[in-house]
């Protein structure tokens, strides 16, 4: 791998999903066959992610990215333990042939707009069959269930008002952001109109969240229920209790891919796995497979629209 050749993998790998798009991963080509995953300095959420585990899926998703873009130049590496301080190793083995999902590496997006009419018939099928961890539901009252009990849950998530602020930090609400296309959340990813980004500015403040929450309006501000209601299907991810939060990144990821490769576009809906009251109504309402925890919730469908343009850091600013 040449420091060319390891400068377009890292472009592609920086298009991997990652928790509040904060792209916590750096690179370092230590030689040709080797490079070392480090964390990035401040690029963690202490607030929305206290234990660290949406950060270390995120570097095992953009790893993901890693070895999908390596191989589809032809290049066979694999993840190993990090040395001192390190996410990761990543080893080349040899020459690989391109895996199946290279293809949608650089076209994959959260959409979180409104979705149009369903899919092709058999697509839902075909994802069930591809993706054993996914419990996909395309019930109306399932998918309306599922979007309630979002948005009950991530009310109870904005009343923290350390996580909005949290959040707000990572959103960027205006073209003018200096950020605006470079990390976290800009008003175009998270589908406002300008309009819906400034008053989502206001809405957050400390006090005024306060006041709009005692006149009982906040829950109409922060829901996204009619969103999620036109979802063609919600997708429960179930992964070992056990398994390493790095590891569960690098499936997320896959899992995301085989969507977006039969057509589909997906938003995931943590908060559903993270709320203890929301994921115990999951469990009590579709089941839990035994020795599983629920990672996420997506929901998914063809999404009405053109998806947003990435924002993303520099690969310079990612290769150290
Ligand atoms: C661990 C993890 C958790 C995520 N949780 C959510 C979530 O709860 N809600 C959401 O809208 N997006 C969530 N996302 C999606 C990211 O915000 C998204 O991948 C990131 O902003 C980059 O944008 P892109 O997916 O369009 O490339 C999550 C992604 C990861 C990897």
């Amino acid at each position: 791998m040449t420091p060319e050749d390891f400068a377009d993998i890292v472009a592609d790998a920086a298009l991997s999903p990652t928790v509040h798009n904060v792209q916590p991963t750096l690179w370092r080509r230590i030689d040709a066959g080797t490079v070392a995953v480090l964390q990035a300095e401040g690029r963690t959420l202490p607030v929305g992610d206290p234990t660290g585990r949406d950060v270390a899926a995120s570097h095992g998703s953009a790893v993901e990215g890693f070895l999908i873009a390596a191989g589809a130049r032809g290049l066979a590496f694999v993840a190993e333990a990090g040395e001192d301080g390190e996410i990761a190793r990543l080893r080349a083995t040899g020459s690989a042939s391109p895996d199946p999902l290279a293809p949608v590496l650089r076209t994959r997006r959260t959409w979180r707009g409104k979705f149009a009419e369903s899919p092709a018939p058999g697509v839902l099928e075909t994802l069930t069959a591809t993706a054993p961890d996914l419990t996909v539901l395309s019930e109306a009252d399932d998918i309306a269930a599922v979007a309630a009990l979002n948005d009950v849950a991530s009310l109870k998530g904005f009343r923290d008002h350390g996580f909005r602020r949290e959040l707000l930090a990572w959103m960027r609400l205006s073209r003018g952001h200096p950020l605006w296309a470079v990390d976290g959340l800009n008003a175009e990813a998270m589908g406002m109109s300008g309009m819906e980004a400034f008053g989502a500015g206001i809405v957050l403040r400390p006090r005024v969240f306060e006041t709009l929450d005692r006149l009982g309006m906040a829950g109409a501000l922060t829901g996204e229920a009619a969103v999620v209601r036109s979802a063609a299907a919600v997708a429960l991810f179930h992964r070992p209790a056990d398994e390493p939060p790095f590891d569960t990144g690098r499936r997320w990821h896959r899992v995301w891919l085989e969507m977006a490769r039969l057509g589909l576009s997906a938003a995931p809906m943590t908060v559903l796995a993270d709320d203890p009251e929301a994921e115990a109504a999951l469990a009590m309402r579709f089941g839990r497979p035994a020795g599983t925890r629920l990672v996420t919730v997506f929901r998914l469908g063809l999404p009405i629209g053109d998806l947003p343009a990435p924002a993303r850091r520099s690969v310079d600013d990612l290769i150290v």
